[in-house]
């Protein structure tokens, strides 16, 4: 069974300008240690999927069952149990800490709030900022006290210090040196091994996401587009958006994408998109076909699924 199984999942919000479909029909599977990174352009609805299967956000429609049960249906008891077990490690540990707090009083709020005893919890505390590589004497710091390493040590600690089995990790180095980066991303795989930590890890950055993923989901605009095992992916990549992420950008970072205009064509709106695939605008393989009706995810090789109508003999 695989810990986490997303089928037909939606998220839309109700703006001013209309339904946006910012989670649209996304359905995979992640099995208990592995990493699915998930790459996508700014705005494609990464930050929304990671909220809705935490909870965090109420899902429109579809089912997320966590190890067989589904989430969108727990009762408020069961929903707490739920949170404990999946954490959430941020971009910017600097604006997701309270900067009045201490470093033992931001790691140790979780387990007061849990209803721990205080000697308890600071001897969980002591041993959880050793185990995330943070030196004893940082305890009575404040946050900006710390550089930017340190600064997410102490965000993946307070994730880690009620020992979820599930971390939800969105762009945890984005905003850290390169040299920091690896730092960081080692001590993330080096706690997944020892704890059995699964973990989502998005990212716009091609580079991380292809050293730390064993698989890869590609979103384009809601639609989870191209997923398959990270190397099959940068080997064999099938999806035309795919490719032109792997082949034509100069850069490996995704966010800058769109600013420098990679792939030509207009972005098709979130809001109320039309009934084709939501990429043909910016396909340079784009028939009458993808105009008007949406591809499925469908397999396309061992370990490969995508949408597109190149693919499953899906042409008219
Ligand atoms: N609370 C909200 N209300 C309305 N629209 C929202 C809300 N949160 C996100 N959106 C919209 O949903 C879409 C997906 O946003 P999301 O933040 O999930 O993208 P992302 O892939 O994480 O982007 P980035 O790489 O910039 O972090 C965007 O069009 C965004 O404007
Ligand atoms: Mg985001």
């Amino acid at each position: 069974m695989s810990i986490l199984e997303v089928r037909h999942l939606k998220k839309y919000f109700d703006t001013k300008a209309g339904v946006l479909h910012a989670v649209d029909d996304v359905s995979f599977s992640i099995e208990k240690g592995e990493t699915l990174g998930i790459v996508g352009e700014s705005g494609c609805g990464k930050s929304t999927l990671g909220r809705t299967i935490q909870h965090l956000l109420p899902a429109t429609d579809g089912t997320i069952l966590f190890k067989g049960r589904d989430v969108t249906k727990l009762s408020k008891k069961e929903v707490k149990d739920f949170m404990k077990e999946v954490q959430m490690i941020f971009q910017d540990p600097y604006s997701s800490l309270n900067p009045r707090m201490t470093v033992k009083q931001i790691i140790m709020e979780p387990l007061l709030i849990d209803g721990m005893k205080k000697k308890e919890a600071q001897d969980e505390v002591r041993a959880m900022m050793e185990t995330v590589g943070l030196d004893a004497r940082f305890e009575n710091a404040y946050p900006n006290e710390l550089d930017g390493g340190r600064r997410q040590r102490i965000g993946i600690a307070r994730a880690l210090i009620l020992k979820p089995e599930f971390v939800i990790c969105d762009e945890p180095v984005s905003a850290l040196d390169v040299s920091i980066q690896a730092q960081i991303l080692n001590l993330m795989q080096d706690l997944q091994e020892q704890l059995g930590l699964t973990y989502i890890f998005v990212t716009h950055d091609l580079s991380v996401v292809k050293y730390i993923s064993n698989k890869i989901a590609v979103m384009y605009l809601g639609n989870l587009v191209e997923y398959a095992d990270t190397e099959e992916l940068f080997a064999n990549p099938q999806h035309p958006y795919t490719q032109a992420l792997l082949a034509s950008v100069p850069t490996t970072d995704l966010a800058k994408v769109q600013e420098i205009e990679i792939i030509p064509g207009e972005i098709t709106s979130p809001i109320e998109p039309g009934p084709g695939c939501r990429f043909a605008s910016r396909c340079r393989h784009a028939s009458e076909k993808c105009t008007c009706l949406q591809p499925e995810l469908i397999k396309s090789g061992e370990s490969h699924q995508v949408a597109c109508h190149l693919f499953g003999g899906q042409e008219g």
